[in-house]
């Protein structure tokens, strides 16, 4: 049942008029199709809305429960609240309110309905968060991603560059084009230049072939180029030569080849101070920053240590023969004590240790790598400093690791029960149990 022209443009009025009053309205005719959708429409679903589209389809996709289907089909009113179609985030929803036109034609008005707590955990991209830094970045990325405006990172080892440089080239036009990565550090200067510039055949010695490097094989999509501050003077001037003229000139070339990329790099290092420092030309830098985007370390955004190390635990749950139900909070108190310089990667690693080392539905303090510990323990070794030189008196290698943790943590406490069970995070009855059950002399 397909409306009328004339019913069509008395709809398009309707929902032009609604559109102009800040509306998200799609219309639909009497056989459920999307005549029209406002632009609000669109911002808020996050998609493109074809016209001639069942409306079911762009709202529910492929749910099983579709109330608002049911209820139109059926030729009543519904107000429905349903997951948002474009967005995975959990607690992204929108709500549908239909109202019924004339000749079994439908308006539905559409509203941000989320649930997300501003104050909450979020997950974009990959990337979990509950630090409103990460957030605000998280807004810029979006606000940026469309526009070919050329981002610069900054932000330590293992704080998530490559990923934000991912999910913005997944955010832009882009997408479906490819996304290269080189890391401007891996490499030797000559080597480097032939894999960012390319080369032809009979550049130098065992140049047997035209090779494209990766500025043309990021063609149509996204060049990231990691530990940009690393690159050498002369390639710097290479490289800025390719973003003034959007051509590229292989090794040994003669031809600029036209080239359509979009550049985002990162860094650990201030640029600012390697421009001072004559490492890095200014105006390579200001080229590369006009969107400088500033990822906090891990250890200052609170909240992520305890958020991340969940997700991470509930991660490799799967994966591993230990599956842990809880976090003991002492050892959360542990991580969140320790600096993070490898961030989240560190934290991964740490995480990955506890699945190895320990057993039990509990991830104890004792199951942290002794770098951790050490931090805690820092009152306890003082103390029972002058001991150390106690070496413990079983082979480590025959010892469950349980066992091996147990007697690692009396000899740190020069034999003191009491204190060998707070760094393992036992009580003194448990710790003496074990002790007991694993046959470990006092
Ligand atoms: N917010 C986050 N949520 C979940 N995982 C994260 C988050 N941030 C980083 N990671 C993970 O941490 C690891 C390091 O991230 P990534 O490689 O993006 O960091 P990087 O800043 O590029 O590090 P490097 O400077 O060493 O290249 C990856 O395994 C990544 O998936
Ligand atoms: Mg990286």
């Amino acid at each position: 049942m397909k409306a009328s022209a004339p019913e069509v443009a008395m709809l398009r009025a309707v929902a032009d008029g609604l559109g102009q009053l800040g509306g998200a309205v799609l219309v639909l005719d009497a056989g459920l199709r999307v005549v029209l959708a406002t632009p609000q429409a669109e911002t808020l679903l996050g998609f493109r809305v074809a016209t001639g589209e069942l409306a079911v389809r762009v709202l529910c996709g492929g749910a099983v429960k579709r109330p608002i289907a049911e209820a139109l089909a059926a030729g009543s009113a519904v107000t429905a609240s349903i997951p948002h179609p474009g967005s995975s985030e959990p607690g992204r929803r929108i709500s549908v309110r239909s109202l019924p036109l004339p000749d079994r034609a439908w308006l539905l008005l559409l509203d941000d309905a989320s649930d997300v707590d501003e104050n909450g955990p979020i997950l974009f991209h990959g990337m979990w968060t509950q630090d409103t830094r990460m957030k605000q970045v998280f807004r810029v990325m979006e606000r940026v991603a469309a526009d070919d405006m050329t981002v610069l990172i900054r932000g330590e080892t293992g704080s998530g560059k490559e990923l934000v440089a991912h999910a913005i080239h997944q955010l832009s036009q882009r997408k479906s084009g490819p996304f290269r990565a080189i890391n401007c550090a891996a490499l030797p200067s000559n080597l480097l230049e032939s894999e960012l510039f390319g080369h032809v055949r009979g550049a130098f010695t065992g140049a047997v072939r035209d090779v494209q490097g990766h500025v043309q094989l990021a063609n149509k999509g996204t060049l990231f180029l990691d530990e940009v501050a690393e690159l050498p003077l002369e390639l710097q001037a290479k490289l800025l030569r390719v973003i003034e003229t959007r051509t590229v000139i292989p090794v040994g070339g003669r031809d600029p080849i036209p080239v359509d990329v979009r550049v985002i790099s990162a860094t650990h290092r201030a640029l600012r101070q390697e421009v001072e420092a004559g490492r890095f030309r200014a105006d390579l830098m200001y080229r590369l920053r006009v969107i400088p985007i500033f990822l906090p370390p891990l250890r200052e955004r609170p909240g992520d240590i305890r958020l991340l190390a969940e997700k991470l635990v509930s991660e490799m749950n799967g994966k591993s023969r230990r599956t842990v139900q809880q976090i003991a909070p002492s050892a959360i108190e542990l991580m969140e004590r320790y600096a993070f310089l490898g961030n989240v990667r560190e934290l991964r690693n740490v995480i990955s240790y506890a699945f190895a080392i320990g057993d039990g539905p509990i991830l104890l303090p004792s199951d942290l790598p002794p770098e951790l510990l050490e931090n805690g323990a820092g009152l306890e070794d003082e103390e029972a400093g002058v001991t150390k030189h106690n070496p413990p008196r079983v082979a480590a290698l025959e010892l469950s690791p349980e066992a091996a943790r147990i007697k690692r943590a009396l000899d740190r406490a020069a034999g003191n029960r009491e204190r060998a069970a707070k760094i393992l995070g036992f009580s003194r009855i448990t710790l003496w149990r074990r002790m007991r059950e694993l046959g470990i002399e006092p």
